[in-house]
């Protein structure tokens, strides 16, 4: 294997061409646009006047906030310059201004009370920090809206199903993909992946869900809303998303991006002829702060 160590202890947002790779996807597929769209319709911004886009990554979600939200100033904050400077090409409306920063740090690089806070596909990446920090954003009534793919909320998607009275379907996109990729990379190269938990992704855990929606809580927010979005992932749409060196590292982790991308289009030459369209469910919600209490929150 030709580790390149620049590459393979660390792969992040800001990994060479990532941003890239990120902006191509959701060029040519749209699962980011229809899970900003799902969100922002279960906000109900319009009548916003501020609102934070957090991780607003390459201006995708920004997008669809100024069009639902006409009248608003939006401050749209990333961590990843490189993410930012593609978001920045993107969109040049002077309603839009563009922060880099931590999610978690917001309540002190935004400092300014906020109608509402946006985060597309992002949530479980963040400390829980980020959970106060928002919340402190936003008066009595302020919205925060976020969403996860089903694996990183179980119990919450069975909960939403049950209350929409639909089976949702919890095929995680890309799953026989990244089965096909861990035999091509033990095949290639004897590679088997660290153990579980110890390189993975954050969240899809029930201790990250329940730690989760109880931080919630614990800031004062309130969950009003939610709904569930089904989108429709095809074979080519999952190779470009694992295309995207990030997502790729949460398979292949220990391994650099240009070994694992060699992985990933051996594993995708070999899985492409059986392989079907597969669904992705994603769990939108609505929190609300609520009325601040004697006890401070
Ligand atoms: C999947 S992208 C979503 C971007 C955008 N909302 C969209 O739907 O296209 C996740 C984004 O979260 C950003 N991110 C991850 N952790 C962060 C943190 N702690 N603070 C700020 N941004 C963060 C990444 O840089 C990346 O741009």
């Amino acid at each position: 294997m030709t580790a390149d160590p620049r590459l393979a202890r660390r792969v992040d947002w800001n990994t060479h061409g990532n941003a890239e790779q990120y902006d191509r996807y959701t060029t040519a597929h749209p699962m980011y646009q229809v899970t900003s769209r799902a969100l922002v319709a279960l906000s109900d911004l319009g009548a916003a006047r501020t609102i934070v886009d957090l991780c607003c990554g390459t201006g995708v979600t920004t997008e669809v906030v100024i069009e639902a939200a006409p009248h608003a100033r939006v401050i749209a904050l990333d961590a990843s310059a490189s993410q930012l400077a593609l978001a920045r090409h993107r969109i040049t409306d002077p309603r839009v201004s563009f922060v880099e920063g931590l999610a978690e740090e917001v309540a002190a690089i935004v400092a300014l009370p906020v109608d509402g806070v946006v985060c597309n596909a992002a949530v479980w990446q963040l400390k829980p920090a980020a959970i106060p920090a928002v919340s402190s954003l936003l008066g009595a009534g302020g919205r925060f809206a976020f969403n996860f793919p089903a694996p990183f909320a179980p119990e919450a998607v069975r909960a939403a199903a049950t209350a929409e009275g639909v089976a949702p379907s919890r095929v995680r996109f890309g799953a026989s993909l990244e089965r096909a990729m861990l035999d091509e990379a033990r095949l290639r190269f004897g590679y088997s992946p660290p153990p579980r938990g110890s390189a993975r992704i954050a969240g899809s855990s029930p201790a990250f869900e329940q730690g989760f929606f109880a931080a919630l809580g614990h800031a004062g927010l309130e969950i009003v809303r939610r709904s569930l979005v089904a989108v429709q992932i095809s074979p080519e749409a999952a190779l470009g998303w694992y295309l995207v060196p990030v997502f790729r590292t949460n398979v292949l982790p220990t391994m650099s991006a240009a070994d694992s991308e060699a992985v990933l289009r051996a594993a995708y030459a070999r899985w492409r002829p059986g392989a079907e369209e597969t669904t992705a469910t994603w769990l939108n919600c609505l929190a609300v702060k609520k009325e601040c209490t004697a006890e401070g929150n």
